[in-house]
């Protein structure tokens, strides 16, 4: 295994999309930033240099992290953030999974232009478990503002209500051809007649969830969050933020040009979002130069059943490279109810929400608030008290029931969300179950739940309450998808597994950036094992204070 080493300049660059000048934070002068390539079992160290006016973590999506939770990212949970001027080096081995990851920043949200892939091909004489493909290509999805992101952000924050939409969807950086000043800088993929490629797609939007298509092809589903899946053909992806998807493509149609196009999958009546269609191009070695690419035709942005279809049609691929076996038993059950609400607004401001109140979000009604003094990893590590509380409850304060209206309708146990740190705290090697539902007391919205140190098992998804009696029996206990990201149906549910087998302070939270913004996250806190290797080391020395 190697070690592979990398410096990140992170600092403003100004960039020009859709006829404007816009001053963003960069890492290396690139937009996106560098792809890092490793393999499996390698060692990556990354110098980080914040040369941008912001306070700075960045976090490796999807990297087990496994004894190296102090290299995970997120702020507050197991780092204090890089001040402007200051430099962290981040260290940490890869081990035990292939496939596409993605690097980004992990405080306010910077992560709109500090992200790129992280790729991790198996080990020098393994093989991947699907024919080699000719080449492999980076797809990154993103989302782009005619503005300083960092001041939506405060805007958002400061108002108590939604923050602006974007102004573009983009693929590799470029929104395409559909948007103004944007014609000659669109994404072109040159392909070879007969060849295969395997794709490597990554949604780093805010707040975007994606459909994505090439026309007239269909793609081969291989991989998602850096886990193998059985074979899945399909002609349309649905990404939401945090996800990946590793899919083949064969150029096996005529010589030509084909778009590829990604547009938005939104439920939410009466969110607004950004309703546009960002597109790059397939051309075919031979296509004459002038044709119009033929447009695939894309879903309707609220098509919950094409979305619901292709999440729930994957299947782990079991006993390929680093499968795991569903965890059997359960140690630690929970039902959690995930969602968006309000909190009352503080005397003397103007708040955007209904009747003057403010945004918010929460997990079984506990609305999630990071430290401030000292990060909840530095916190559990030292034995400090009066950061966190281990309280987090492992059901919701009322029964949730949809086809309650008192219960679905502004119900203030779910409404109205106290601001806390509360955490959950594992023993070492335990299972836990969650049952994660989504409340839609405002807008029926797919929540992406991301858990940070492991991968989760989802045994099953659906549509309404989250029926016990019933539902367990839809379980698939021996093939389920591996994910580090679940997008929790709109108006629906997702059980997933997990074992506690990682030493550390982990984050599970909604990719959606606004919605984590707002308090849409949790925290497991994993003790350590019996032995030195299953014990978290000392933290690096040169780890920044608060
Ligand atoms: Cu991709 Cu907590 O993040």
């Amino acid at each position: 295994a190697a070690v592979v080493e990398h410096t990140f300049n992170v600092q403003n660059l100004t960039v020009t999309r859709l006829c404007n000048r816009q001053l963003i934070v960069a890492v290396n002068g690139s937009f996106p930033g560098p792809r890092i390539r490793v393999r499996e079992g390698d060692t990556l160290i990354v110098h980080v240099y914040n040369k941008s006016p912001y306070n700075l973590t960045v976090h490796w999506h999807g990297v087990f992290q496994k004894l190296s939770c102090w290299a995970d990212g997120p702020n507050m949970i197991t780092q204090c953030p890089m001040l402007p001027g200051n430099k962290y080096t981040y260290k940490f081995k890869i081990s035990g999974q292939e496939g596409t990851l993605w690097w980004h920043a992990h405080v306010s949200w910077l992560r709109a232009t500090v992200h790129g892939a992280l790729i991790i091909r198996p080990k020098s004489g393994h093989k991947y478990p699907f024919p080699k493909p000719h080449r492999e290509v980076t797809i990154i999805l993103g989302e782009w503002w005619n503005a300083n992101v960092m001041d939506v952000e405060d805007e958002a924050v400061t108002s108590g209500g939604l923050p602006n939409i974007s102004d573009a969807f983009t693929i590799n950086g470029w929104p395409g051809d559909l948007y103004p000043c944007s014609q000659n800088h669109m994404y072109k993929l040159k392909v070879e007649p007969g060849k295969t490629y395997l794709l490597r797609i990554v949604n780093t939007a805010l707040n975007g969830q994606l459909f994505y298509k090439i026309a007239n092809h269909n793609l081969t589903v291989v991989a998602v969050d850096a886990a193998y899946t059985k074979p899945y053909v399909t002609n349309i992806i649905m990404i939401a933020p945090g996800q990946t998807v590793d899919a083949l493509l064969v150029a096996d149609q005529d010589i030509g040009s084909y778009y590829m196009a990604a547009s938005p999958y939104s439920t939410s009546v009466g969110i607004p979002y950004d309703n546009t269609t960002t597109r790059g191009v397939v051309v075919y070695d031979g296509a004459p130069p002038i044709a119009t690419p033929l447009m695939p035709t894309l879903p309707a942005f609220n098509d919950t059943a094409t979305a619901y279809k292709f999440s729930s049609s994957l299947n782990g691929l079991k006993d390929g490279p680093h499968w795991a076996q569903v965890p059997k038993n359960v140690d630690y059950k929970m039902f959690v109810t995930v969602g968006l609400g309000f909190t009352p607004c503080e005397a003397n401001r103007t708040c955007l929400g209904p009747k003057g109140t403010k945004l918010s979000a929460s997990m079984n009604n506990q609305s999630f608030v990071p430290p401030k003094r000292m990060s909840l990893l530095q916190a559990f590590y030292s034995n400090v008290d009066g950061i966190y509380t281990t309280d987090f409850p492992a059901k919701p304060p009322i029964e949730f029931d949809y086809t309650n209206a008192t219960i679905n309708n502004y119900n203030p146990a779910f409404l109205f969300a106290p601001k806390v740190t509360k955490v959950t705290k594992l023993k070492f090697n335990s299972t836990v179950e969650m049952m994660l539902q989504n409340t839609a007391i405002i807008g029926v919205e797919n929540h992406p739940m991301h858990l940070h140190g492991s991968n989760f098992h989802v045994l099953a998804q659906g549509f309404g309450n989250y029926n016990p009696s019933k539902h367990r029996e839809m379980f698939n206990l021996v093939d389920p998808q591996i994910r580090n990201t679940i997008g929790v149906p709109a108006g629906g549910w997702a059980v997933i597994r997990f074992t506690a087998d990682n030493p550390g302070v982990w984050i599970m939270h909604c990719h959606l950036d606004s919605h984590l913004t707002y308090g849409l996250g949790t925290v497991f806190m994993v003790e350590n094992g019996p032995t030195p290797e299953t014990t978290l080391p000392l933290p690096p020395v040169d780890l920044p204070n608060c």
